[in-house]
């Protein structure tokens, strides 16, 4: 295929990062006829949904005097540019140049580059791979269809770049200090965990059956069961963190999906999935504001945080035996963006301790 020239240095440089589907949005965000653009890797997209349903994306720059098409209308399905009026089916074809008036032999063949895109788990998603026809699955967002499981999505920007966002939400020390007194406080008890990386994965598993998580003491595990606690992050950019009570009795999940628009740019998708016994159609309220609560002392740390990488860069880090997953994710990714110049991480199954 064919290099246009709308590929970013942020795209180029990410390797095999691109050949993933990324999340572009809720459902609920998409009105009928109503485009809108959405970045990914830098790159601004124009996306649509017709009235018969389907979705559409196409690189937003009109092939005329590239004029951003998300700004323009939708007719019969296809988008009119805001300008002079070029309209572009949903392969990217230009199919009428108003100011050629019936002479269509005289439109340029050039299309306007197009995008797989996908409606799943309440998300729109994007195939951001040179190949066109995607070769991976969409990250499955878990518990959706399970019986007793509510869930709901938040979406937050981030001023920080993927890794370090996703490390972040894998990353157990941090919560008694920069959530002390909202989700954990500091007892300098002993942790252990199981850390394994496999070829396209990183899993956590803690040995810490009475640990407590913010409410859930007396709002979701109320006869103290001995709670599970997992930390899992899927290549490129997925997260999933599960407390689970018991024999899956009540369960607390967060899910997060990145989408990297720049370099220190990131929009994140979270579902949060609960399963809290009578008490879970009482919920809603209350943990979304807890919730929010929570994301947005992650949104502050890693934004003055991402200001001192962007300053003093990454090569510096000084690891403890608790960064292991961190290094591990490190190392899927760098390979994943560079596979010429990394060594490929290999499996491996590493114990670790840590106070909280
Ligand atoms: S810039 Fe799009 S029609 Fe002229
Ligand atoms: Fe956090």
């Amino acid at each position: 295929m064919s290099k246009g020239n709308f590929r970013t240095k942020m795209y180029t440089e990410s390797g095999d990062l691109v050949n993933y589907w990324y999340a572009i949005g809720e459902l609920k965000e998409f009105k009928k006829n109503k485009p809108q653009q959405r970045v990914v890797f830098g790159i601004p997209i124009a996306v649509w949904l017709n009235e018969d349903g389907k979705y559409s994306a196409i690189l937003d720059r009109c092939n005329h005097r590239n004029a951003p098409l998300s700004e323009g209308q939708i007719v019969d399905k296809c988008i009119v540019c805001p300008y002079h009026g070029w309209v572009y089916d949903e392969t990217g074809q230009c199919t009428s140049i108003p100011s050629e008036g019936p002479h269509v032999e005289r439109i340029p063949n050039k299309k306007v580059e197009s995008f797989p895109v996908e409606a799943k788990y309440g998300l729109l998603w994007v195939w951001m791979g040179e190949e066109k026809t995607p070769s991976r699955e969409i990250f499955p967002m878990p518990v959706m269809d399970e019986h007793g499981w509510h869930y709901y999505y938040m979406k937050t920007e981030f001023t920080n770049n993927v890794t370090d966002l996703v490390e972040n939400f894998m990353d157990v020390p941090h919560t008694v200090f920069v959530h002390k007194g909202w989700f954990r406080d500091r007892k300098q008890v002993r942790v252990e965990a199981k850390v394994e990386r496999t070829k396209d994965s990183v899993l956590v598993s803690y040995d810490q059956p009475n640990d407590s998580i913010g409410f859930s003491s007396y709002m979701i595990n109320p006869k103290k069961l001995p709670m599970k606690h997992t930390d899992n992050f899927y290549m490129p950019n997925n997260t999933r963190v599960d407390y689970i009570f018991g024999e899956n009795e009540r369960g607390f999940i967060i899910s997060s999906t990145c989408t990297p628009r720049g370099e220190f740019d990131t929009m994140v998708y979270t579902l949060i999935s609960y399963k809290f016994g009578w008490m879970t159609p009482l919920a809603k309220v209350g943990l979304n504001w807890y919730t929010r609560k929570v994301i947005n002392q992650d949104v502050w740390i890693m934004d003055i945080h991402g200001k001192n990488v962007q300053q003093f860069g990454e090569t510096e880090y000084r690891s403890t035996q608790c960064d292991a997953m961190h290094i591990y994710i490190e190392s899927l990714r760098e390979h994943a963006a560079e596979p010429e110049h990394k060594n490929k991480p290999k499996p491996i199954i590493k114990d670790i301790e840590f106070w909280i």
